[in-house]
């Protein structure tokens, strides 16, 4: 179990980490989620131990985190482009006091899991983007760390390595690891995580699963009714005003009513037409984005940075 809290960091005058709490605990994966220079990196990086933190505290199990625990995979990946990948994994296995057969295992398991077992010999100068990709990723878990930090472990890849690393990182998660991944990519965090935490200049703007972040807007769901006699007045006033209704109004012909919980708020509604003569013709609902959450939260849009 991983425990950051308060975590701070200036360089100069520059907060890039002002207040940042996030934990992961075992086979969790948690997304850490923000625009360019939110201070994702350098919140990995503290936790990591690579940079010593102004404030706050870095707990793993209770206690401060030995460096056999902690596995980092960087956004600049750190791999030495002309050995071959198996040489790469010997090296940082190296570092972490691996020797003989224990590292020669270390370097075969990492190497099937990230799907590299067949190009192992390669050099990675000659590695495809994806591939060294997931050889950082390999990197960071020889030394079988309980957590492991993923900053931007799919930047610049094909969408077939994007489905392998998230394959492997399942994997992982399966295998009991806590997992933190960074990303300012929304649709990744809604499909692979947990939890969430939203940062924004160095600050926490959210944090939770993402079921509890979409409560955060006005309306989760957004619902399309097509009424058979659209011509029909409707009193928009009295629906808007049912329990679990945030918003109603009608588009093109169309009703678009804002509910904050599908399953709860969509069978008073449709009584609700009922009840006034209304029948529909086809229904039809959308679920709110992550990003529609961030834009809430911070008044901009990722997609913008
Ligand atoms: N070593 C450093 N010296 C000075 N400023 C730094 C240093 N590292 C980071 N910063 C600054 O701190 C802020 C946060 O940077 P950080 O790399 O943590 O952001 P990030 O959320 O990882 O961004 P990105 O999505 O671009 O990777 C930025 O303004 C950055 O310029
Ligand atoms: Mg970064």
């Amino acid at each position: 179990m991983l425990e950051a809290s308060h975590l701070k960091k200036s360089f100069g005058e520059l907060k890039a980490v002002e207040d940042v709490s996030i934990s992961a605990g075992p086979g969790e994966i948690v997304g850490l989620l923000g625009p360019n220079g939110a201070g994702k990196t350098t919140t990995v990086s503290m936790i990591a131990g690579l940079t010593v933190p102004d404030a706050g505290e870095v707990l793993v199990n209770g206690a401060p985190p030995r460096k056999q625990q902690i596995g980092l995979a960087p956004q600049d990946l750190a791999l030495y482009e002309e050995l071959p990948a198996r040489e790469n994994l010997r090296l940082f296995g190296a570092l972490y006091g691996l020797g003989g057969r224990a590292l020669d295992e270390a370097v075969k398991g990492a190497l099937e899991l990230v799907g590299l077992a067949g190009r192992a010999g390669g050099r990675v100068s000659h590695y495809s983007g994806g591939m060294k990709r997931r050889l950082n990723l390999a990197a960071a878990l020889l030394h079988d760390p309980q957590v492991l930090l993923l900053d931007e472990p799919t930047v610049g890849v094909d969408p077939q390595s994007r489905n392998a690393i998230f394959e492997n990182l399942l994997a992982l998660k399966a295998r009991g690891k806590s997992l933190i991944y960074t990303t300012h990519y929304m649709e990744e965090a809604e499909r692979l995580c947990d939890r969430l935490t939203i940062v924004d200049q160095g600050k926490v703007m959210a944090s939770g699963a993402p079921d509890e972040l979409y409560r955060l807007l006005p309306a989760a769901n957004l619902v399309s009714i097509d009424l058979e006699t659209p011509e029909r007045p409707l009193d928009l006033g009295e629906l808007s005003g049912k329990e679990g209704v945030r918003t109603a109004e009608r588009v093109n012909g169309v009703l678009k009513v804002g509910v904050t919980d599908l399953a709860r708020d969509v069978p008073g509604v449709l009584g609700w037409l009922t009840a006034h003569g209304h029948s529909c013709r086809h229904i039809a609902s959308e679920r709110a984005s992550l990003e529609s959450v961030f834009l809430m939260l911070t008044g901009r849009s990722l997609r913008d940075q």
